[in-house]
């Protein structure tokens, strides 16, 4: 560690090695400069070798940080990102994606040189991240109050993108599963239904679902209604209309039957795709279907929107152990990120790393990783944070819910 500059040979010969840290086979770069020049000096090594890159530049708020100055005229913001991201595109994998996080100031403009660079074809998604609450000194600018940022997602090319669908946990027991499947495991002609309440009042000792309300009290037994559903998801169903104008022929016919004979329960098996069940005109959809174990206990999840508003920024003050204020980003927000977008053993960029957040989790999500961040706060706040999370000392942030415990290491470079 330390000593005169080297050269890095080989594939990386267009960086030069300061000192490393930890395991010394590792290929994680921490590069302090300017990422323009190193994203170029990254060519050609890692030309089509990244599969996602998160980008959190500046949002020109007209502020000066202690740690960077981000008020610019429009043109010149413009002309600071252009390049660079004209720079990152050929570092991306063909199943690759970038994701831009930003706020208003910037939304338009930044989104008409995203469409220029990679393309309008290869947009995937504006996602909003809700990011505080309408409380504080933001209430009493005209106009609505801001609260969220954006997270301009794009595809290098949208035909090969390899998405990993990600769901978010609902909050509360969705009541539309009201209905109680005796015998999940008979033939669907042998279905009965009753009420859930009901199936649970019984369960639970009870005659009814009155007596139950009375003997444990309303909001006691709703509770209890739904814990026993999540536990026994398999039997616990809703009835849903389909959309008729949205189906095939077949379960259209399956549907006019169905009509007919509303006690029946129709089947229809799809290759590939779970069988489409139908009752009364009804589709049949499973509790099941929707429960997944989070952190150790079943609970509701529903497919990912563009809307996030279930990451928190508050409390994140103390993580990775630096203090980074106003900028820098949660562990949770850049774990859905490479969640959705690569795999172990990926490589990830950030090239405006800031604090270090996005190599802090890339690294505990096992995915290889190169940051870039020209500030002073390289050496203050992401290297001594990522010096931790190597060393398995950093105990915030996403590292109980990966199960890190350390391991690995990088090498700080120069472009
Ligand atoms: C909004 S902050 C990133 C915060 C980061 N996501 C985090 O969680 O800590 C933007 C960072 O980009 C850095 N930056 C700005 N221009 C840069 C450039 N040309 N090259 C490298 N880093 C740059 C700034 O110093 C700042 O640390």
């Amino acid at each position: 560690m330390g000593g005169a500059p080297e050269v890095l040979a080989g594939p990386l010969g267009g960086l030069t090695r300061v000192r490393a840290h930890g395991d010394p086979a590792a290929e994680n770069l921490l590069v302090h400069g300017d990422n323009l020049e190193a994203l170029a000096r990254l060519r050609p090594r890692f030309d089509g070798a990244i599969r996602c890159a998160y980008l959190d530049p500046p949002y020109n708020t007209g502020r000066t940080f202690a740690e960077y100055a981000d008020a610019r005229a429009p043109a010149e913001w413009d002309a600071m990102m252009r390049p660079r991201l004209a720079a990152l595109r050929p570092l991306l994998a063909d199943d690759g994606a970038v994701f831009v996080e930003i706020d208003d100031t910037q939304l338009a403009p930044l989104t008409l040189l995203m469409d220029a660079v990679f393309g309008a074809h290869n947009r995937v998604s504006t996602i909003t991240i809700v990011r505080s609450a309408p409380t504080g000194h933001k209430a009493i600018n005209a106009g609505p109050v801001h609260v969220s940022d954006f997270l301009l997602v794009y595809a290098k090319d949208k035909k090969k993108w390899r998405y990993r669908p990600q769901v978010r946990v609902r909050e509360g027991f969705d009541p539309a599963y009201s209905t109680w499947l005796e015998d999940p495991d008979a033939k669907p002609a042998r279905w009965r239904f009753r009420p859930l309440r009901a199936a649970v009042a019984e369960a639970l000792g009870h005659p009814t679902a009155r007596a139950a309300t009375r003997a444990l009290g309303r909001e006691a037994f709703v509770a209890r209604v739904h814990a026993h559903a999540l536990r026994k998801a398999r039997h616990v169903v809703r009835f849903a209309q389909p959309r008729y104008e949205a189906i095939g022929q077949a379960a259209r016919r399956v549907v006019d039957r169905s009509r007919e004979a509303p006690e029946r329960v129709f089947v229809l098996e799809r290759d590939g795709r779970p069988p489409f069940i139908v009752r009364g005109g009804n589709r049949v959809l499973f509790l099941a279907d929707k429960v997944r174990e989070v952190g150790g206990a079943p609970a509701i999840v529903e497919p990912l929107t563009n809307v996030w508003d279930d990451v928190p920024f508050q409390g994140i003050a103390r993580e990775g152990g630096v203090v980074f204020t106003r900028n820098k980003k949660p562990e949770r927000l850049v774990a859905r990120v490479l969640a959705m977008a690569s795999d172990p053993g990926d490589w990830v960029v950030d090239p405006f790393l800031g604090s270090g957040t996005t190599a802090a989790v890339a690294h505990k999500m096992g995915r290889r990783w190169i940051g870039v961040e020209s500030g002073e706060h390289l050496a203050t706040l992401a290297e001594p944070r990522l010096r931790r999370v190597v060393d398995g000392v950093d105990p915030t942030g996403i590292t109980a819910a990966t199960g890190f415990s350390g391991g690995g290491g990088f090498v700080v470079a120069i472009p």
